[in-house]
């Protein structure tokens, strides 16, 4: 009788096993992949793009670098290639580099079943989810003139999909229709009249771009009743189905006491006079640094030492001082901010 001996039967069951876990693994994997794209789609579509993106490019580049270097031995030091003795150091770099194309063509196919799971998941619950995901989605973002808030705002609206305000253009354009109805800046009743009538359709508005027009602003907004005819419209923005951002001076502090997210942009006054007169130059505008930056302090000295709703940071807002920050840099700042809080507080 034939008999196997206990190493026989060992190797041939660990032959048997490595030849099944070689078989599985890959689908183990790509199942798990599967999965996690389903769920991570679930819980926030905007990071599962981004993590669909990130993937499919760094699967990519890995197939790509790997295959020049890998054509690079084809075309110039086959003998690599074909076992014939080569340098080791040309060896150790080829084997890197089929195996970065493995890594490359498995991640490359990860994202694939990766997305396939975001696809599944948006097919089984449906848009509504996805719009009930970014609803009441409200962002506050504050701070002083000439900080970034601004284009922040716009890019964050964008990246999210939900409107912005620029709240600056309301006070803007309170002090444009004061001064057009003949009023003084300081002359509450005036202002708060116009206040109370004003036409948001009129908000782009040429004119109510630049500092001269914002520092007209500033002084309106030190109106008590003109801060409260402003507050419903900038309430109800907020308010929309789809979420909002807005910008502005007391948008986590007043108007928007329960955002989702206050994050609060600031910069050194010395860099935000230096990119004002920038501006001023590309305008053409004789104008000296040292003048804007007065007007950038007299500023901040009236919008943040007013009585009501004075500029400053909400206590859970959170500060990016974009000083030394480019707008992308911010851009990123803010996002990482956002899907913390979001991440901390996902939406029911
Ligand atoms: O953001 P901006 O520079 O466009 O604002 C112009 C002025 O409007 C600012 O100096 C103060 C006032 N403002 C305010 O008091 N509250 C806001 N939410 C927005 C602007």
């Amino acid at each position: 009788m034939n008999s196997l001996t206990f190493e026989q039967c060992l190797s041939d069951f660990q032959g048997e096993c490595f030849r099944s876990v070689d078989f599985l693994t890959p689908f183990v994997l790509l199942a798990v992949l599967f999965g996690v794209g389903l769920w991570s789609s679930w819980r926030n579509r905007q990071a599962f793009r981004r993590a669909r993106r990130h993937g499919f490019i760094a699967g990519f580049a890995l197939l790509l670098s790997a295959a020049v270097t890998m054509g690079w031995f084809y075309l110039f030091d086959p003998g690599t290639i074909h076992g014939v003795e080569t340098p080791p150091l040309s060896q150790a770099i080829f084997v890197t580099a089929a195996t970065a194309f493995g890594a490359g063509l498995f991640l490359t196919v990860g994202s694939a079943f990766y997305a396939l799971g975001g696809a599944v998941a948006k097919s089984i619950w449906g848009k509504a989810h996805y719009r009930g995901l970014t609803r009441g989605l409200v962002i506050a973002i504050d701070g002083p003139a000439a900080s970034g808030k601004g284009t922040l705002a716009k890019k964050v609206a964008a990246h999210f999909g939900i409107p912005c305000l620029d709240t600056g253009l309301l006070y803007r354009a309170v002090a444009r229709d004061t001064a057009a109805s003949g009023g003084a800046l300081d002359d509450a009743a005036a202002a708060v009249k116009a206040a109370r009538s004003l036409d948001p359709a009129t908000l782009d508005d040429h004119s109510l771009r630049g500092p001269a027009a914002g520092d007209a602003a500033s002084v309106v907004a030190k109106i008590p009743d003109v801060r409260a005819a402003l507050l419903e419209f900038q309430r109800a923005f907020a308010h929309r189905p789809g979420g909002a951002v807005l910008d502005g001076r007391d948008i986590g502090t007043v108007v928007c006491p329960d955002a989702d997210v206050k994050l609060f942009v600031t910069a050194s006054a010395e860099e935000r006079a230096r990119r004002r007169h920038l501006e001023h130059q590309g305008r053409g505008e004789a104008v000296s640094y040292d003048q804007v930056l007065a007007d950038i302090r007299a500023r901040d000295a009236r919008d943040s030492g007013r009585d009501i709703a004075p500029m400053g940071a909400a206590a859970d807002a959170v500060t990016i001082d974009t000083t030394t920050l480019g707008p992308e840099a911010a851009f990123d700042a803010a996002l990482k901010v956002i899907e913390q809080k979001r991440r901390a507080a996902p939406p029911s």
